[in-house]
């Protein structure tokens, strides 16, 4: 009995003996609350740090956004590929996610090695070895030639901007192989499965990184799961972050997860004050000197080796094994973190540290392993202890986001560490709790690795790559191939040669209509003028002044508002309108009683006869005023001032918006022989040789056409490139069947076009939660200046949402992009149809005068090619690519077109007093 005492008291004297040296010699890495406190407080610093736009360029811990944005819903179903590639075991899955809501997944594996010449050798090898298996995994599995898409899970420091891209950072672990660091992974293995593509037919959909994988395999079991944690070869964190505090991705509302890489922290110096002369020493050793210093003293890639370097570092001072060494025990790498975990075990701890150590050659005394085992204790401590305290700043955050006094979660959990080692759970548990009394957590084990949760990731994302498809595949009925538009630019030349001949003219489209202007401004221009512009979007009366010789001009305007019921009301409404408006800016301007000669800008479809007469033709845009179409507006406009009373004018010629465009760009460059609009309406005149206009006597000099192009195609020739949505914008407009080219390119129709594509798409459930608002069913809403906002380059996401919510559409971030490439879709086809039609005039002309090349400037206005950021120049471009042989300047008319007409009606006034005085 005495004995049995004697040696109890023996052994714990001993014991406690054993443990004092061992504490005594480890004190450095044994830490108390307070550091642990300490080290939560800088690693919350870091995060900071590592979300900010400014400060992550230099921050150690990259808090990476994952672009995976929920955790699953239930909703998920397919069958998945999966790769699991980075911890200690290289895994190929197929993962069968239910199809009947119930959670129910089946998955069936295959391990593979990964040998050390693979995992260090050369990148393109590396991503053959890996697709080798798969295709081995599909073949065993007899999946070959079913088409699945596939999650990789990629456990590495990964930079993404899309969930399918990631650039590995640097590599971590035990990898490194060359030449992958700073590249894409998925094209890397994409580019290495196309060697198997007889047999392999997979798209990779996403990349996740282990910590992801672990969060969603919990969170399909437990919602409540929104942090994963990764203690096994390496060590990590992710965690669901606000969308507002992630700068380095746009978009504020929801949440994304972030993979911390928290193994990173402490690479800049900020743990320095903990880490000791075994860490220092295991890093100098290791594959990545200097990185990784969190991931050092925690994770199961190195705690058998601190082990083992502490032990030989006593051994030597004659602590242990009486100063023996064995020469295993020099030998990098022979104490593993297994070894680590069975010396620690409750009972059979110390009969396995025995073992181990006789197998390392020594010969332990007693009190050897249990100093062993007390080693074992302090580092795997210090290694849970560390782990909790970045956890404990990573659920305090949480609980700061969502502004809770307390916070209730799970925390997925998976690595061999944490799942073989007998303490770590309950010692990591323990101190979380100790360091965030006000968090209740509850620590889920992944039992089946973060595959089921890349597969949930895959499932998201490929139901959204459908819903993509959907989306491209409306847009791409609007992209136009180089030889569509060359077809275009033909037809639009066959059209123009039908409205000039005589036989042809009554049916031709593109009306090609005289203007009776046959000259350009010489500079000898002079007197006071009146003009009236009407029809594009504003309605303007102007006083010119032009000087003559010295070409300056001096211009007053007032703009006023044609109301809606008066532009569609009756035509004495409309022209007794625009008659008190004259009076309205005759008296401001203190002219009352002048009698001024006057041009009229009238931009619609006039039959001339001379320059002062135009029978309106039919309406087009937004009017539809009754009794005017087959009158001459001219004498509409005169009636109205006689029916005034109050004063007279001398109108003196009407002209087309193109023609007083040209005019005013004529003005100034001499070159000058075309007139654009890209406005509310779509319009081109230019000179033409008089002896190819047939409908007008003569065959000397030039005149104007206005070619009314925006009928080109209403013959039905532009229907293989019409989509639904022009016709549906077509239907509903003021003129059914006419104007369908101005419809296809002009401000006017152009955000009816986007609207009736918005309401189809979410009508298919791919925008606004599949909600068609009032307001998305209102007409209008995307006017010229909205378009040319949302498409801004240097429009942030944020604001674009901005812009759609002004409009009444409440939309996502995911919504906004697909509203700025549906209007970028439908945008760049009206540039380019312009630049086809140009190019068919440009090249007439210079096939006309027979030069081998022509210069030539066109004088442009409207308010599209004026606000829009891209569609002058992807017009410009196209007419370089359909004419190259015409060089083409691009002339914007500053004052626009009134100042034309003042010059017209200045050569007119000229023209008639010579034929008086004659
Ligand atoms: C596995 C996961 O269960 O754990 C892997 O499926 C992960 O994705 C691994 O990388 C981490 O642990 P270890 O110990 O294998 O590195
Ligand atoms: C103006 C011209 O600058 O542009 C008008 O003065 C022309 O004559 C108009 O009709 C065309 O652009 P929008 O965009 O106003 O239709
Ligand atoms: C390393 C990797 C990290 C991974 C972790 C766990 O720290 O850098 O991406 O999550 O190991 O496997
Ligand atoms: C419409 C008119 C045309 C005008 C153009 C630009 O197409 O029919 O005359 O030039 O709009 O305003």
């Amino acid at each position: 009995m005495f004995a049995v005492h004697l040696m109890a008291f023996y052994f714990t004297k001993l014991k406690e003996d054993q443990i004092k040296k061992v504490d005594r010699f480890l004190y450095h890495m044994r830490l108390s609350d307070e550091t642990l406190l300490d080290i939560m407080a800088r690693f919350q610093a870091e995060m900071q740090k590592g979300l900010g736009k400014d400060t992550n360029p230099t921050a150690s811990v990259k808090m990476l956004p994952t672009f995976v944005r929920a955790i699953p819903d239930g909703s998920e179903n397919g069958e998945f590929l999966s790769l699991d590639l980075g911890g200690s075991k290289f895994r190929v899955l197929k993962v069968q996610v239910s199809e009947e809501g119930k959670r129910n997944v089946q998955m069936e594996s295959q391990f593979y090695p990964t040998p050390n010449e693979i995992i260090r050798g050369n990148g393109t090898e590396l991503f053959e070895y890996v697709a080798d298996c798969l295709a081995d995994f599909m073949k065993t599995k007899e999946l070959m030639q079913k088409k699945l898409p596939l999650g990789l899970t990629f456990s590495f420091p990964c930079k993404q901007t899309k969930l399918e891209e990631g650039v590995l950072l640097s590599w971590t672990k035990k990898f490194k192989a060359r030449g992958v660091q700073g590249t894409d992974v998925v094209s890397s293995l994409t580019n290495a499965m196309r060697k198997h593509k007889q047999d392999l037919d997979v798209d990779i959909l996403a990349l996740v990184n282990d910590t992801v994988g672990t969060m969603m395999t919990c969170a399909y079991d437990d919602p409540s799961c929104e942090v994963g944690v990764i203690i096994g070869t390496g060590t990590n964190a992710c965690y669901m972050e606000d969308m507002s505090n992630i700068e380095l991705v746009e978009g504020d509302e929801g949440r994304m997860c972030i993979n911390t890489e928290w193994g990173a922290f402490g690479d800049d110096g900020a743990l320095e004050d903990i880490r000791t002369e075994f860490d220092q020493e295991l890093d100098l050793g290791s594959l990545n000197p200097g990185k990784q210093l969190f991931e050092k003293m925690i994770s199961g890639l190195y705690l058998g080796e601190l082990v083992r370097l502490i032990l030989l570092k006593m051994a030597k001072a004659g602590l242990l094994f009486g100063g023996e060494k064995s020469s295993a025990l020099h030998i990098k790498g022979k104490i593993e973190t297994r070894h680590v975990a069975a010396m620690e075990k409750y009972k059979e701890g110390l009969a396995n540290t025995r073992e181990i150590l006789t197998d390392l050659g020594l010969e332990p005394s007693e009190a050897d392993c249990i100093a062993v085992q007390h080693v074992c204790t302090i580092v795997s401590f210090r290694s849970a202890n560390l782990c909790a305290a970045a956890l404990a700043a990573i659920l305090t955050r949480l609980r700061e986001n969502k502004k809770l006094v307390r916070l209730r979660t799970t925390v997925g959990m998976d690595g061999t560490l944490y799942k073989i080692h007998p303490q770590y759970p309950k010692r990591l548990h323990k101190v979380v709790r100790k360091l965030v009394p006000n968090c209740d957590v509850r620590f889920l084990l992944s039992e089946s690795g973060s595959t089921k949760g890349a597969a949930m990731v895959t499932a998201v994302a490929s139901r959204v790559q459908a819903q993509r498809k959907q989306i491209d595949k409306v847009l791409a009925l609007f992209q136009l191939t180089r030889e569509q538009l060359v077809g275009i630019r033909d037809k639009m030349r066959v059209e123009f040669e039908y409205g000039l001949k005589r036989d042809t003219h009554p049916l031709a489209t593109v009306k090609m209509l005289p203007t009776y202007v046959c000259g350009m401004p010489d500079g000898t221009e002079k007197g006071k003028f009146l003009a009236l512009d009407l029809g594009g979007t504003n309605f303007r009366v102007l006083l010119v002044k032009l000087r003559s010789g010295r070409r300056s001009v001096r211009m007053y305007n007032k703009i006023f508002t044609i109301p809606l019921e008066i532009m569609q009301g009756t035509g004495e409404e409309l022209f007794d309108h625009i008659v008190q408006c004259i009076a309205d800016f005759l008296d401001y301007m203190g002219l009352k009683g002048a009698q001024l000669p006057l041009g009229f800008t009238f931009s619609f479809p006039c039959r001339q006869a001379s320059i002062d007469k135009g029978t309106l033709i039919e309406w087009t845009k937004g009017f539809k005023a009754t009794d005017c179409e087959g009158e001459d507006v001219v004498d509409m406009l005169r009636e109205a001032i006689k029916r005034r009373n109050e004063f007279d004018l001398d109108i003196v010629a009407v002209v087309n918006d193109t023609v007083g465009t040209m005019m005013t760009c004529g003005y100034e460059d001499r070159n000058c022989e075309v007139g654009l609009i890209a406005g509310t309406g779509s319009n081109m005149c230019y000179m033409e040789e008089m002896r190819n206009i047939e409908l007008v006597e003569g065959d000397e000099g030039k005149m104007c056409i206005n070619t009314e192009w925006g009928g080109f195609g209403d013959n039905g020739c532009l229907d293989d490139i019409r989509t639904q949505y022009d016709k549906e914008v077509d239907e509903g407009s003021l003129n059914p069947g006419k104007q369908r080219y101005e419809k296809m390119t002009s401000g006017m129709y152009l955000g009816e076009i986007v609207r009736q594509i918005l309401i189809d798409l979410t009508k298919q459930g791919l925008l606004f939660r599949g909600q068609i608002s009032e307001r998305l069913r209102t007409r209008g809403i995307f006017e010229t200046k909205f378009l040319s906002q949302i498409e801004s380059d240097r429009l942030a996401l944020l604001q674009v949402r901005k812009i759609l919510q002004q409009l009444g559409l409440d939309s996502t971030c995911e919504d906004s992009i697909v509203v700025k490439e549906v209007c970028g879709a439908v945008s760049r086809r009206a540039a380019e149809l312009y630049g086809a039609g140009l190019a068919a005039i440009v090249e007439k002309r210079r096939e006309d005068q027979g030069f081998e090349h022509l210069k030539i400037t066109v004088g442009v206005d409207g308010t599209l090619y004026k606000l829009h950021p891209h569609f002058s120049r992807i017009l410009q471009e196209t007419v370089k690519e359909l004419a190259p042989r015409c060089d083409v300047t691009f002339m914007l008319s500053e004052d626009g077109s009134g100042k034309g007409a003042a010059l017209i009606t200045a050569v007119a006034k000229r023209l008639q007093q010579a034929r008086r005085e004659n």
